[in-house]
């Protein structure tokens, strides 16, 4: 194989982290409709759905502690930091690209390097996700878990509804995002590039 002409952008424990991650999102998806709709939905037993939500929500809420610590050790992390002067300029183009240059077999405007993996549009999208929505969806999913237990935290945030409004909304932003990333994954120079890419950790130059 000729890694000369091949990137190494994607290390063991985002690799690791990210696939957990997506089978466990998956799953907390079908069962977040069954414990959401359990009056018009039949998909699974409304304990089960309840029981494996649990669980897989627990797993992940681990599993996120493998990208922190991966990123916050190695100082890599800087890749999701925003840099505000060039933000706005970078994040337009990126958007004429996909909406426009891309049906004309335009170049991509960003170049992907290990520092500096993420377009305007991936670091916004990916930023918010793992440092505020991630989070927030892991915190209100745990007090909803124990209502009782951490009913002064919860009374703190404004109370149960505002909790599970939070948990809620996030969880059809996440639905909404997992498709439009899946499309969005498929754009690389072939329709599995990119997705082969997360499997070995190396993207085409
Ligand atoms: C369910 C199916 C999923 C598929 C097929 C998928 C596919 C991919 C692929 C191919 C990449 C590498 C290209 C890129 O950077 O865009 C990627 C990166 C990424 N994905 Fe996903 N993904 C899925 C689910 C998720 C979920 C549920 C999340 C978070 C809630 C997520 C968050 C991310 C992040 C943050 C990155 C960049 C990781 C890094 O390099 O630090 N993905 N995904």
């Amino acid at each position: 194989m000729n890694n000369e002409k091949r990137l190494y952008v994607h290390p063991g424990p985002v690799r690791v982290w990210h696939w957990v991650n997506a089978l466990g999102f998956v799953i907390l998806i079908l069962t977040g409709f069954q414990i959401r709709f359990a009056d018009i939905l039949n998909i699974m037993p409304l304990q089960d759905a309840i029981t494996i939500h649990n669980y897989v929500g627990f797993t992940l809420i681990g599993n996120y502690f493998i990208w922190l610590i991966y990123y916050l050790s190695t100082g890599k992390i800087k890749i999701y930091i925003l840099d505000v002067r060039t933000l706005v300029p970078m994040a337009i183009k990126q958007m004429l690209y996909y909406g426009y240059g891309i049906f004309r077999g335009d170049e991509n405007p960003h170049h992907m390097t290990p520092d500096n993996k993420f377009n305007a549009l991936q670091q916004q999208a990916y930023a918010a996700i793992m440092l505020i929505f991630l989070p927030a969806q892991m915190l209100s999913g745990v007090f909803l878990w124990k209502v009782k237990g951490y009913s002064d935290y919860i009374h703190l945030l404004g109370g149960i509804k505002t909790i599970d409004t939070i948990h809620v909304i996030l969880f059809f932003f996440f639905g909404s995002f997992v498709m439009i990333h899946c499309y969005l994954a498929t754009l690389g120079h072939t329709p599995l590039a990119h997705f082969k890419a997360m499997f070995t950790g190396y993207e085409d130059h």
